[in-house]
């Protein structure tokens, strides 16, 4: 199998899974118990938060651990508003995850105003509408993703954070796509809140983190016991808890290691550089300047991205099609549609991601099968 879909999920590093073997074992003590057995665990979870602490660049106090991305996200969005009211306005991007598009639609549905700042051509965030929305003084929050899932742009989040900080209004960072991918120092930027999910950056499935800085108010969104210091209610998943401490420790040293990423940019150019010049009318769509250095989204124009996923997948070649598509829809996603490009490029766009574990032998056997693919397409297709 030739695994390019790394932005849906990765593997899990195997130093990762063996850390977590003992707290799906024998280690099953409960962290909120006062005895010994449940205060290993507990000193599992709290490792974990230093290590993702280190990840983040930010205090553990800060850090809340939850059950994905999804979750943290609710939980930014939930909590702050919660604390804002009366205010009623949000502002968000037009290329966010539906993780964050869903709750701020259904907020709608309850009397929010919702304003999305559109992006350009190649996926940058109109800085200027930004500007004139944050003039609105009825203002909640301001929720915008850092890399985009899709296309892999890159949003100055230093740049956006500095104007709510001036407009004194709370900002939540969908970290979701850049921790784990990009250096990050949280403590050092402009942010409020920003949400992580494990699974993206070899880590379990099922377990995420929220950072909320010290001064930001906020209120807990999922009700319950006194876990995470009063602000998530739920025993901990210790086993998922430890994974992601793991993968954040292992993430941490691979961005220190220039070679490791530099390895990773090297493969995506060479695939985008490739298919580029093998295939006729083929688009790179995005900045390729302002990039994760793992994800390259190529529009094959005429053909419908569908198609050209089901033929990949007969070859054991596994990419993405973006959100829209995977739900059986034919429309082109939601992120595409918001950068306006042309239509033909848009229906047949195709999202690769890679990892750090991609091989030189994953990009060969892709561009070996890829154009052999849209051929076949292209040569269906009526005149
Ligand atoms: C940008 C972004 N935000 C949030 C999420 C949701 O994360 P999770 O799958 O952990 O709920 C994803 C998952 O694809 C994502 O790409």
């Amino acid at each position: 199998m030739i695994y390019l879909d790394n932005n849906a999920t990765t593997a899990v590093d195997p130093l990762v899974r063996e850390a977590m073997l003992p707290y799906l074992g024998e280690a099953y003590g409960n962290p909120s118990s006062m005895h010994r057995f449940g205060q290993e665990s507990r000193q599992a979870v709290e490792q974990a938060r230093h290590q993702v602490a280190g990840l983040l660049g930010c205090d553990v106090r800060e850090l809340l651990f939850t059950s994905c991305g999804t979750e943290s996200n609710n939980a930014a969005i939930h909590g702050v508003l919660a604390i804002r009211s009366p205010r009623m306005t949000i502002i968000t991007s037009s290329v966010e995850h539906s993780s964050v598009r869903e709750p701020l639609q259904a907020l709608v549905k309850s009397g929010y105003r919702v304003i999305e700042i559109p992006v350009d051509l190649r996926g940058h965030l109109d800085m200027a509408a930004l500007d004139t929305a944050l003039g609105d003084p009825d203002l909640a929050l301001v929720s915008i993703m850092w890399a985009n899932n899709e296309t892999g742009v890159v949003f100055d989040v230093a740049a956006i954070g500095g104007k709510c900080r001036a407009a004194g209004v709370p900002l939540h960072v969908d970290a979701v796509q850049a921790a784990g991918k990009l250096s990050m120092a949280v403590r050092d930027l402009p942010v409020d809140l920003l949400s992580v999910s494990g699974h993206k950056f070899h880590g379990p499935k099922g377990v995420g983190a929220l950072y909320v800085r010290r001064s930001v108010r906020w209120q807990p969104w999922l009700r319950g016991g006194p876990q995470e210091r009063d602000r998530r209610g739920g025993t901990e998943n210790v086993a998922g808890i430890v994974g992601l401490g793991k993968a954040a420790e292992l993430a941490r040293e691979a961005l220190a290691d220039d070679r490791s990423w530099q390895r990773v940019a090297i493969l995506r150019d060479r695939l985008e550089s490739e298919l580029i010049a093998k295939i006729s009318d083929a688009h790179v769509n995005g900045d390729p300047n302002h990039r994760l250095v793992n994800t390259t989204n190529i529009g094959f124009a005429g053909l419908e991205a569908e198609a050209i996923l089901l033929l990949l997948s007969e070859r054991d070649v596994c990419a993405s099609a973006g959100a829209a598509c995977s739900s059986g829809s034919l429309a082109p996603s939601h992120v595409l549609r918001a950068m306006r490009l042309p239509e033909r490029v848009a229906h047949g766009a195709i999202r690769f991601s890679l990892s750090r574990r991609t091989t030189d032998a994953d990009i060969d056997g892709a561009l070996a099968i890829v154009p052999g693919v849209i051929d076949r397409l292209r040569a269906t297709l009526p005149v």
